[in-house]
């Protein structure tokens, strides 16, 4: 288990954000869609901040989707290059913060560089427990669902037979990218569109979603505190009826 400083019930454990609308945001003042990706670094630095200080156990933050690799070459070589240029700039001021890098996603894709920046950031950082920033770099969720049932029967293979499952626990989850790590409690998407883009599929199964048409570069402390006041309006069932949750709470 992780130590938390979290102050209330009410502050989600785990934080799982589409950061969308820096395109929109850049287009909507005539500049370049890059200046758009530039000022969601910003937002982005700001949001962790905010997390920290909230006492956020895990904050997930979908950086570049499996699909974002069908934008023009030029936009993708400048999400990779600012991508690049973020970790190398924030790795050691996240350290300090006490902040666990972990990214989830297909890495065979990127450069050998950007690779090499991501295991030096997660290598470091691996000892921090305040917070767990989980970055998703050309991650799907299909792409996590097929390559946990992959491990899962390379496992089986191995075993001779089934592989073993721990009581109470679905036989994938110890394979998902996420394992280890509670499942989100609140999801937020910017600028607002309402759908998933293949982002966490299997872990979403009883998240709290949250859309706000505020576009990611404008999307701040404040915008973030509504969102987690929306959350802590929200009464969670998992399925029981809210008497049974009343009388839980009591
Ligand atoms: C999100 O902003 C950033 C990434 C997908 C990497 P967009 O670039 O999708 O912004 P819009 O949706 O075009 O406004
Ligand atoms: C989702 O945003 C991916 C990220 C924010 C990284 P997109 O802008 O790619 O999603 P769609 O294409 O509108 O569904
Ligand atoms: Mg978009």
């Amino acid at each position: 288990m992780q130590t938390s400083d979290r102050q209330s019930p009410a502050v989600p454990r785990h934080i799982a954000i589409v950061m969308d609308g820096n395109g929109r945001w850049a287009r909507a003042r005539h500049l370049p869609r890059p200046e758009g990706h530039r000022r969601g670094v910003g937002a982005t630095r700001e949001i962790i901040g905010t997390c920290l200080e909230r006492g956020v156990e895990v904050l997930t933050l979908f950086a570049f989707s499996s699909e974002n690799w069908r934008r023009p070459a030029s936009e993708v070589s400048t999400l990779m290059d600012l991508f690049f240029s973020a970790l190398r700039r924030e790795r050691d001021k996240l350290h300090e913060q006490g902040v666990r890098m972990r990214f989830i996603g297909d890495r065979s894709a990127f450069s050998d560089n950007l690779r090499a920046e991501m295991e030096r950031s997660e290598e470091h950082t691996r000892d921090n427990r305040r917070m767990t920033l989980v970055i998703a770099a050309n991650y799907g969720g299909r792409w996590d669902i097929e390559q946990a049932a992959r491990s899962y029967a390379e496992a089986s293979l191995a075993a001779g037979g089934i592989a073993p499952v721990e009581a109470g626990v679905s036989a994938l989850e110890p394979y998902l990218a996420t394992a280890g790590l509670v499942e989100p409690d609140l999801f937020i998407r910017t600028g607002g569109e309402r759908r998933l883009s293949n982002f966490l599929l299997w872990q979403l199964a009883y998240t709290e979603l949250y859309f706000t048409d505020t576009l990611w570069p404008d999307f701040d402390a404040a915008a973030l505190g509504e969102a987690i006041a929306d959350f802590g309006r929200r009464q969670r069932r998992f399925g029981l009826t809210g008497e049974q949750v009343e009388a839980d709470d009591a």
